[in-house]
């Protein structure tokens, strides 16, 4: 397992097309979303739950994705729809992050997404702790309601990523990051 600083300062995002199999097994999955699940919390709400899509099924969801995008692009082409029915099939497991946010007598419901996106990174960095890579990714499927009534979501539910993980293909290159001088101020200064 690499060291839990030198994950935190490496970690780079691996495109969905790069990330192959095999993927997690079932006890590896358990950990991913036990560690996922393991956020601050205000309230202990738990405002998120998790949607695993792995084999078959990534497909079978994909076919929801395909039949929007069709009704939406009447002038697809069969390799356009043909590549938004693999969206979730490009990496061997793909968990989508949903978040239950929503208005409460004491808890913002800010706090509440903030919350959501703790529990999709603790899974990306649970996935690279594992020796896999991931993705945390939306894409306009996330956002389309049609797809979400489709994959299950209630009317107020969102999608706060769709987290893709796989054995990344090559190492990826580093990106350049803020400069701290650049968002860190001291206050008094
Ligand atoms: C909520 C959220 C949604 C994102 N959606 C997308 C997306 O749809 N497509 C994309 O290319 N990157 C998306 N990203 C960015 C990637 O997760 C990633 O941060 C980016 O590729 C930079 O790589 P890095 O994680 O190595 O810094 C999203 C990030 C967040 C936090």
């Amino acid at each position: 397992m690499p060291d839990a600083l030198a994950l935190l300062r490496t970690r780079r995002s691996v495109k969905p097309m790069e990330l192959g199999g095999p993927g997690p097994s079932a006890a590896e999955l358990e950990t991913l979303l036990t560690i996922a699940s393991r956020v601050p919390d205000h309230g202990k709400l738990a405002p998120w739950r998790f949607l695993v899509f792995e084999g078959e099924a990534r497909e079978k969801a994909g076919e929801a994705i395909a039949a929007v995008f069709r009704e939406t692009h009447a002038d697809a082409t069969p390799e356009q729809t043909e590549f938004e029915r693999k969206r979730l099939a490009r990496a061997p497991l793909v968990i989508a992050v949903i978040s239950r946010a929503g208005p409460h007598v004491k808890i913002p419901e800010w706090e509440q997404q903030l919350s959501a996106g703790a529990a999709a990174m603790n899974l990306v960095h649970a996935a690279y702790a594992l020796g896999y890579a991931a993705s945390w990714i939306t894409e306009w499927y996330a956002y389309d309601r049609r797809v979400l009534d489709a994959l299950g979501l209630g009317a107020s539910e969102r999608i706060a990523g769709f987290v893709h993980i796989g054995r990344p293909a090559k190492p990826p290159e580093d990106r350049d990051r803020p400069k701290l001088a650049d968002i860190v101020t001291r206050y008094g200064d």
